[in-house]
C-alpha cells in the first residue's frame, strides 16, 4: 500500500512531507525551515512580541502537522526568555513512523525538544520548557468551539486549492473571534479572495515580502 505521506528534502536541507490525500506539501519546497521562520516566527511572533511588552504570548496554530512551527516557537521562547502558551489543532495527526524520520531536531540541534513536542499528550496543557507550554487539540477547526483569545495566529492550513473550506468566511470569522485585540495572523497565502475575506471579517491586511521562492505573504491585524 502507498503511504499517505512521503518525505521530501526541501532546498534548505530540511524535510517536508507531501500529502497524497490533499495533493499538497506541508511546507515550501524552497525551504521548510526558512519558510516557517520567515512567515510565522518573523512576520508573526517577532512582530507581535515587540508590541506586547508584558505577559505571556499566546499562539494558536491552525495545522500542527510536522511540529516544525512548534519547535521553532519553543526555541524562540527559550532564546528570548519569553513565556509562550501554544495551542495547536490537527485533524489528521501524523504517525510516529513518519515524524521520527523528520530532520528538524538534528538541524535545529534539539532532538529532545522535538521528541517532547510529539510525545506530549493531546487535549491537555503540557509544560515542555519553563518558557513554553503547549496544548495539542485533536480535531477539525470547523468543529472547534473556544472562547480563548490569542495574540498570534499561525494560519498554516493546506492551500485554498486543496482545502477551500478552510479559507472561507465561516472559518475565518471564527479565527478572527479567537484573535486578541491588536493580535496578528500570518499566512503564506496571498490570494485575493482570502485577503478580501480577512478584511470582511474585520482584519486590517497587509502584504509583506516572502521567503525564498515566494514573492509575498499575508499579515492581518485585529484592530
Ligand atoms: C500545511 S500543513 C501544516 C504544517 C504544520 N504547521 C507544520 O509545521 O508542519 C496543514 C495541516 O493542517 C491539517 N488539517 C487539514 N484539515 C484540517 C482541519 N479541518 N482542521 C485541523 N487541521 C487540519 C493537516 O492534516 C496538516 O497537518
Amino acid at each position: 500500500m502507498q503511504p499517505e505521506e512521503s518525505l521530501i528534502v526541501s532546498a534548505d536541507g530540511s524535510h517536508t512531507l507531501r500529502s497524497q490525500h490533499f495533493d499538497a506539501t506541508y511546507h515550501s519546497k524552497h525551504g521548510a525551515i526558512s519558510e516557517s521562520r520567515h512567515i510565522f516566527i518573523g512576520a508573526g511572533l517577532d512582530y507581535l512580541s515587540h508590541s506586547k511588552e508584558a505577559g505571556p504570548v499566546t499562539i494558536f496554530e491552525m495545522g500542527f502537522g510536522t511540529g516544525l512551527n512548534a519547535l521553532l516557537t519553543a526555541q524562540w521562547s527559550q532564546s528570548y526568555n519569553r513565556m509562550v502558551r501554544y495551542t495547536t489543532i490537527e485533524a489528521y495527526p501524523l504517525n510516529t513512523e513518519i515524524t521520527n524520520q523528520l530532520n528538524y531536531g538534528q538541524i535545529l540541534k534539539d532532538d529532545n525538544l522535538f521528541s517532547k513536542i510529539h510525545s506530549s499528550p493531546w487535549g491537555e496543557w503540557n509544560e515542555l520548557l519553563p518558557s513554553f507550554s503547549m496544548k495539542k487539540i485533536k480535531g477539525k477547526i470547523e468543529d472547534l468551539s473556544i472562547t480563548d483569545r490569542y495574540d498570534v495566529i499561525y494560519y498554516d492550513a493546506f492551500g485554498p486549492g486543496a482545502q477551500p473550506l478552510l479559507w472561507e468566511q465561516p472559518v475565518l470569522q471564527k479565527i478572527y473571534d479567537m484573535t486578541a485585540d491588536g493580535g496578528v495572523l500570518t499566512s503564506f497565502c496571498v490570494q485575493g479572495t482570502f485577503r478580501r475575506t480577512l478584511m470582511a471579517v474585520g482584519y486590517q491586511v497587509e502584504k509583506l515580502p516572502g521567503p525564498p521562492g515566494k514573492r509575498e505573504i499575508t499579515r492581518a491585524k485585529k484592530p
